[in-house]
């Protein structure tokens, strides 16, 4: 038998061939075109119109915008909201407002707390707030300086001549007016703060024209009652806050 040509060899080939046909009688473009539209046609499992297709949750949705319009009454939500009762969501709703405002309450009670008792005396400082000083330590006639609160605390402990004295000075004719018995808790004892009502010096005690206490800085003379008498300064002696708890002791502040 004669060799085939090579003509009658690729006829006989797309004889065997099931796509013979189409490639035989199809352009290439045409044939890509129609196997692109088979893909598409295959459902993809990650397709949205698949799900709905398949009847889904999707499928079910029903928006309540639907078929509303601009100027309709609002939409119905009642399928949105709660089956309970409505005091079953108030009771909810009051429980959490009620705890949440607890919570807050709590919070606040210690944020305030904290800050007052930091701002608050600390101990050292509560301690100085108050001076007990022992009366017996103090002679008849002699003058102590005690620290209370920074400042001086003159105590004198008079004797009934400077008592005298003192009780004896014209009120009237003092720069700041008043009585030696307006000055001490117990005539006997004098209790000052030791500055100096002109600019704040601390004044030498038992000195002066007036023998009460001076004040070196600018010659203020104080007489045995703390009363300023001569000099620049404008007030008498300041009287702080005492007591006498006893017959022995006596407390500053
Ligand atoms: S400070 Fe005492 S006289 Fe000026």
């Amino acid at each position: 038998m004669a060799p085939l040509s090579t003509a009658t060899r690729v006829l006989a080939r797309s004889a065997r061939s099931p796509l013979s046909a189409s490639v035989n009688s199809v352009s290439p473009v045409a044939n890509t075109s129609s196997r692109l539209a088979a893909v598409a046609a295959t459902p993809s499992p990650f397709s949205t119109s698949a799900a709905r297709a398949e009847g889904g949750s999707a499928a079910a949705f029903k928006s309540p915008f639907r078929g509303t319009s601009k100027g309709d009454s609002p939409p119905n939500f009642g399928d949105y909201m709660s089956k309970k009762s409505g005091s079953t969501n108030a009771l909810y709703g009051y429980f959490m407002v009620g705890a949440m405002g607890a919570l807050s309450a709590a919070g606040a009670k210690s944020t305030i707390q904290e800050f007052l008792v930091n701002m608050s005396a600390s101990a050292d400082v509560l301690a100085m707030a108050k001076v007990e000083v022992d009366l017996n330590t103090i002679p008849e006639g002699k003058n102590v300086i005690i620290k209370w609160r920074g400042k001086p605390v003159f105590i004198r402990h008079r004797t009934e001549g400077e008592i005298a004295e003192a009780n004896a000075v014209n009120i009237q004719s003092l720069r700041d007016p008043q009585a030696d018995a307006d000055r001490v808790k117990k005539p006997e004892w004098l209790v000052m703060l030791g500055v100096c009502t002109h600019l704040g010096c601390v004044p030498i005690g038992e000195a002066g024209d007036y023998g009460g206490w001076f004040c070196p800085c600018h010659g203020s003379h104080y007489d045995i009652s703390g009363r300023i008498r001569k000099g620049p300064a404008p007030l008498n002696l300041e009287i702080p806050t005492y007591d006498f708890p006893d017959e022995e002791n006596l407390v500053i502040g």
